[in-house]
């Protein structure tokens, strides 16, 4: 197996906070990563998760190793991704752990599912995935876990919800390309050109 692993020595480190502005202006998708099973689980919400590869079916998110799901994933060598949909941006505040919900609590007032890992995994999600732990690469704060793909159920919903500056935003298919046709780009319709 390739393997790459470089000793970086930096004379002029980047500072945290022009990294994170950085970061701040990348689009992300808002995800839920579940783990554990019957009560004992917990979940975050992250915009890290990532296709890997499609043969075999594996993605990669990055996960803090001081989160309460980290413990939970690596214990039990499962977990779910909930790809949500625009109408679950409460549910994705639940899961940042902000207002002080622990563990089971993040839970309440959505619908769970299970397949066969027994990973909790959110009914009406854009797309529910289940994962076995392939291999957790530990690294500064963070793992980067990658994922077998297990199982995968998918909703038909069309507005995802996305993460920038920020801020929460839906995407809306049917609205963009309402909107894409009213500028007259082209495959979407024509309509009013406009200059941009
Ligand atoms: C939009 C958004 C994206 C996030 N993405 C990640 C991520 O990719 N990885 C991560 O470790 N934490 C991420 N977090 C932070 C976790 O949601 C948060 O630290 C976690 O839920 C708290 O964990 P605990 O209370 O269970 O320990 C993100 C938070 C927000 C609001």
């Amino acid at each position: 197996m390739n393997s790459l692993v470089r000793d970086i020595a930096l004379d002029r480190e980047v500072s945290s906070a022009d990294f994170r502005g950085a970061m701040r202006r990348l689009t992300g998708g808002v995800s839920v990563i579940t783990a554990g099973r019957g009560r004992d689980i917990s979940g975050m919400t992250v915009t890290s998760v990532a296709s890997l590869s499609v043969e075999p079916p594996a993605l990669i998110a990055s996960v803090n190793r001081s989160a309460s799901s980290w413990p939970l994933i690596q214990r039990h060598g499962f977990f779910g991704v909930n790809i949500l949909n625009a109408d679950q941006l409460d549910i994705a505040e639940r899961f940042t752990g902000k207002d002080g919900l622990k563990g089971a609590e993040r839970f309440a007032g959505a619908d769970w599912f299970t397949r066969a890992s027994g990973v909790p995994l959110l009914s009406g999600a854009l797309a529910a995935i289940e994962c076995e732990v392939e291999e957790a690469i530990e690294r500064h704060s963070h793992a980067i876990v990658i994922g077998r793909v297990l199982d995968v159920a998918l909703s038909p919903r069309s507005a995802a919800l996305a993460y920038w500056q920020g801020q929460y935003l839906a995407i809306d298919r049917d609205e963009d390309i309402a909107k894409m046709a009213e500028v007259g780009l082209p495959g979407f319709g024509g309509g009013r050109r406009r200059k941009i």
